[in-house]
């Protein structure tokens, strides 16, 4: 461990403000001669660059040994450079996209995955990610819905601790480790009108009940730095913001690690109207304890005259200072700043069997059996088989933000298949572009003709992988293009049509789902994502995914999510099919999505038969032990989410119509009967309050399992003594 206090003590202010300034690689790529390109553009001068005491967006491992070596011999300290990059789901083997791993419900796979990519990170000259990123998310016109892991806020709490602990292990300082960085706090996926970097005004009840507690989680998770995000939270940006980053994060949470801008949000509050200038922008981010400036110049031509001038006490300046030496020292760089990065930009680390297996059996568990009406799983043996859309052959599957992932090391469906089924013959058209503007058409006779020529169609649709991700929000989440003309025309040839989708966000189908018997949706499915279509659709996988998130009927329902609060005019059961006046509805469409929250099929048969408490009456303190007895009526063995809902019936604030406490993933054998045990207790129920403190209130509960728009069995217990 090095001695971070007396480094300190032997540093200028320069050299210090350089500790909470990052730049990409390219910016740095300036050192020792010349400063021209970016860092030019940024008035940087050499010296400055120098001092930059981390980096993110470097090429590969090679480049970071390089920037490593070139800044501890620059650096009279040898105070070692951190490098991060954003790591979302994968490093070099990509996995399901977050959303996808929210539909698992499996936190112990979604580790997994996050130590997978934590391994080839550290190979790839990795030190920290920009990862988890927990934002909730309740409308999917916001594109970056697919960075996150659910619009329920147990779920996105639960995988963004699972993401940390995979990320992260037990000890830093392992060459199997990266740092975490929680982001984006707080409340980024409140985008109004789903539309990115938009405003996001929430009550502060809603935030502390839905938005803030997956942040919490992370951290009590153990994370080691945070983002604020971009966006203005009740009218004041999140770096300005001091009821967050002050009253939150420190005083309630005693968070003390270390926190990092977003990309130039500090000399965004110029843009925002919050900062005069970039020395303002400053002031206000480094009272707010924003350790480092991301990008922006502004601590790094500004904090030294504000330290100068007293308006920064150079005593913060060295708190801010010490917690970045102290994360350095965590993980070992000082002793071992290289930290298993590989001399070669390949290593054997990436790609390996056991990462594309784990990548494979991720995609197959993150899918969603949206429909099947008894077509699937298809058969194998020899056939000939139509594989029509945009992703039929397409390698376009890992999804935004992959990271070193390189699509042509992914397996398309057309791979997969080929791969599974040797003996079958695949034809394969496009049909259609999938962008939003293409009107054309001219592809429709040559899927048309392989659709009559097979035994039976698979329709490869979606949006592509740029339609989602940082700054591309939708207006309209139908399939784009002439895919939904498409399925019109094939299904006329050849009834025996099963669809694959493939999205960053949930769609609207509603055009296309009547006219479909099977669809599987698999998100942006990773590089093995040919390899679990063909092994779900052909039956050698079972689907046991369920949906995490609400597909909408219609995009102007958004948003749309299914905890939402009880109404004093709820619409009726015929209002999903009538307008009913005076109640809460639409004249032109139900209230329900298409497919729901806790919605996913599978080819068992799970009969659930009986909901039973050990208890009808609970106390603080005490616990009821809830039994959920399933039957699996077929002959296939296979996994089922099994999810817990309560209802509050009558509280002080209005309560959710229903609210998810628990969930366990169970698997069956074929005929297997179970009882599945969950146990309830007083903290499970409790709430925000008026006066925001976090209660539970004596009452009648409503315990129910099933999907949020199909509860199987509802049995209630009374809650006293609190
Ligand atoms: C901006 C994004 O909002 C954030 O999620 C990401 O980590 C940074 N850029 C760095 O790439």
């Amino acid at each position: 461990m090095a001695d971070i206090r007396r480094i300190l003590s032997d540093m200028t202010i320069d050299e210090k403000i350089g500790q909470l300034t990052q730049y990409t690689a390219e910016v740095l790529g300036g050192t020792g001669g010349a400063v021209t390109g970016p860092a030019a553009d940024l008035g940087l001068t050499a010296e400055e660059v120098n001092t930059v005491g981390s980096v993110l967006n470097f090429k590969d491992s090679v480049e970071a040994i390089a920037l490593q070596k070139a800044h501890l011999q620059a650096d009279r300290h040898h105070i070692p450079l951190l490098t991060m990059m954003d790591v979302i789901h994968g490093f070099r083997t990509i996995y399901p996209i977050p959303l996808a791993l929210g539909c698992s419900f499996d936190t112990a796979l979604t580790e997994a995955c996050s130590r997978m990519a934590a391994k080839e990170a550290v190979a790839g000259g990795v030190h920290v990610t920009f990862t988890p990123m927990v934002d909730l998310a309740r409308d999917a016109r916001w594109g970056r819905i697919m960075e996150t892991c659910s619009e329920d806020v147990l779920i996105n709490s639960d995988m963004g601790a699972a993401q940390v602990r995979g990320f992260q292990g037990d000890d830093l300082k392992s060459e199997d480790s990266i740092a975490a960085c929680v982001k984006h706090f707080a409340a980024y996926g409140g985008a109004e009108a789903g539309r990115d970097y938009n405003q996001v005004e929430l009550s502060e009840h809603v935030l502390r009940e839905y938005y803030l507690p997956a942040y919490k989680a992370c951290l009590d998770a153990g994370a080691v730095m945070l983002m604020p995000s971009f966006n203005v939270l009740n009218g004041v940006p999140s770096v300005a913001n001091s009821w967050l980053m002050k009253t939150i994060l420190q005083d309630e949470w005693h968070f003390d690690g270390v926190v990092i801008s977003d990309y130039d949000a500090i000399g965004e509050l110029i843009a925002h109207g919050i900062a005069e200038d970039a020395a303002d922008a400053a002031t206000l981010a480094f009272n707010n304890d924003c350790t480092i400036d991301m990008c922006s110049t502004s601590y790094m031509h500004h904090l030294k005259t504000l330290v100068e001038n007293g308006t920064i006490s150079e005593a913060h300046l060295d708190r801010a200072v010490l917690k970045v030496l102290e994360l350095k020292n965590k993980l070992g760089l000082f002793e071992n700043p290289y930290r298993g990065a590989s001399k070669t930009a390949q290593s054997p680390r990436f790609l390996t069997k056991e990462h594309r297996a784990l990548a494979a059996k991720a995609a197959e568990d993150c899918a969603v059996l949206l429909k099947n009406d008894g077509i699937l799983p298809l058969k194998k043996g020899k056939q000939t088989i139509a594989l029509i859309g945009p992703f039929a052959d397409s390698h376009d599957i890992l999804g935004a933000w992959f990271c070193n992932g390189r699509q042509e090391e992914s397996v398309s469906v057309k791979e997969g298949i080929a791969a599974l089924v040797p003996e079958a013959t695949i034809l394969t058209a496009v049909g259609c572009d999938n962008t939003w503007d293409s009107h054309r058409t001219d592809g429709f006779n040559e899927a048309i003709a392989i659709a009559k020529a097979a035994d039976v169609v698979i329709l490869c649709l979606g949006e592509p992988s740029t339609y989602s991700g940082e700054g591309n929000s939708r207006t309209d989440l139908r399939l784009p293009g002439m895919q939904e003309q498409l399925v019109d025309e094939i299904v006329k040839y050849n009834p025996n049509t099963v669809a694959v989708t493939f999205s960053g966000r949930p769609l609207v189908l509603s055009a296309v789902n009547d006219l479909l018997p099977a669809i599987l949706h698999m998100w942006f499915p990773g590089t093995e994502g040919g390899t679990a279509v063909a092994n779900l659709l052909f039956g050698e996988a079972n689907p046991g995914g369920k949906l995490s998130v609400s597909f909408p009927k219609v995009t102007g329902q958004c948003p749309i999510y299914y905890n939402h609060t009880r109404t004093g005019r709820p619409a009726p059961a015929q209002a999903e099919t009538q307008h009913i006046p005076f109640r809460s509805n639409y004249i032109d469409c139900g209230n329900m999505p298409l497919y729901a929250f806790g919605h996913g099929l599978s080819y068992s048969r799970f009969v659930y038969d009986n909901l039973a408490l050990s208890s009808d009456h609970l106390t603080a303190g005490g616990t009821i032990d809830v039994n959920i007895t399933i039957h699996n009526d077929s002959d296939r063995a296979g996994d089922e989410i099994v999810l817990l809902f309560m209802r509050d019936t009558v509280a002080s604030t209005a309560r959710p119509v229903q609210q998810l406490i628990a969930y366990q993933k169970v698997s069956f054998a074929a005929h297997e009967r179970k009882t599945v045990h969950f146990i309830v207790d007083e903290p499970m129920l409790r709430f925000y309050n008026t006066a925001h403190q976090h209660v539970s209130e004596a009452g009648r509960f409503e315990l129910s399992t099933g999907c949020a728009d199909h509860l199987l069995l509802t049995t209630s217990f009374e809650l006293t003594g609190c």
